[in-house]
């Protein structure tokens, strides 16, 4: 059955993959974007609505674009570097994006959600896996995961699932060089169990496991190539 989702970060990466094989399978996408008419351009078959993640008016106004059976939330921004030079403000607005703006998404929209419906949320390896200068990133990301487990308890039946990415080619690593990201992503792909980095259609396959699969909730789903335990 065709199902309304709403893809907040999926102008680009593996959200845009994700946009465009739901398409494919038929269901109604509707694509959150802080850059509307960039996100427009680029899919002009899809409905672009405003959404930023670190704005509670732009999350709230979402709950005026209907009702939905899965919303899914890519919203990331980064703090990295060593713990003595963070700069407050962005470790802030990385907890605005994916920690409190998943917790106001939870907030505003669980009230339009269709019954069955499921909020994924993106965690990511650096919570299981720490590296020096990944703090934020560590502990954002493992926020997120805990927050699924307690959305299940509290919005039941309705549902919410993490997915945690590996380091994946999703076009978010491009701004390295060529160079250097050939080089991390073979260091990765030789430590990985699995021997390779991984594409956004692995991760797109979990989130379609997360929206259809009812049984699943309150859980996170681990898409690493197994990374998470070198
Ligand atoms: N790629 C990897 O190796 C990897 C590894 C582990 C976890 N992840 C996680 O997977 C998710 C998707 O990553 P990706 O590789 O596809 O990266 P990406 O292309 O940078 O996707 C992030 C998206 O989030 C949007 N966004 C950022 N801040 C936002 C805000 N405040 N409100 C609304 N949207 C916002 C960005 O839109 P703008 O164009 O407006 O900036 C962008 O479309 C992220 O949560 C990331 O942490 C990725």
């Amino acid at each position: 059955m065709t199902k309304r989702i709403l893809i907040i970060g999926g102008g680009s990466g593996i959200g845009r993959a994700l946009a465009s094989e739901l398409s494919i399978r038929g269901d109604d996408v509707l694509i959150g974007a802080r850059d509307t008419a960039r996100t427009a351009a680029d899919f002009p078959d899809l409905d672009v609505v405003h959404a930023d993640l670190g704005d509670e008016a732009s999350i709230a106004a979402l709950a005026e674009a209907g009702s939905f059976d899965a919303v899914v939330s890519l919203a990331a921004a980064h703090a990295n570097g060593p713990v003595g030079a963070l700069d407050r403000q962005a470790v802030e607005g990385a907890f605005g994006a994916k920690v409190v703006g998943s917790i106001l998404l939870a907030k505003h929209l669980a009230p339009v959600m269709r019954p069955g419906g499921v909020f994924v949320l993106f965690s990511g390896v650096a919570a299981w896996k720490p590296a020096p200068g990944l703090a934020v990133m560590a502990t954002t990301n493992g926020a997120v995961s805990f927050l699924v487990e307690a959305l299940a308890v509290e919005l039941a039946p309705l549902r919410a699932v993490a997915v945690s990415p590996g380091i994946i080619d999703s076009g978010a690593w491009d701004g390295m060089g060529d160079d250097a990201k050939r080089q991390m992503f073979e260091k990765t792909a030789g430590a990985n169990p699995v021997g390779r980095v991984g594409s956004p259609a692995d991760v797109v396959s979990a989130v379609l496991l997360a929206i259809d699969n009812t049984f699943v909730t309150g859980t996170t789903l681990h898409v690493d190539g197994g990374g998470r335990l070198g």
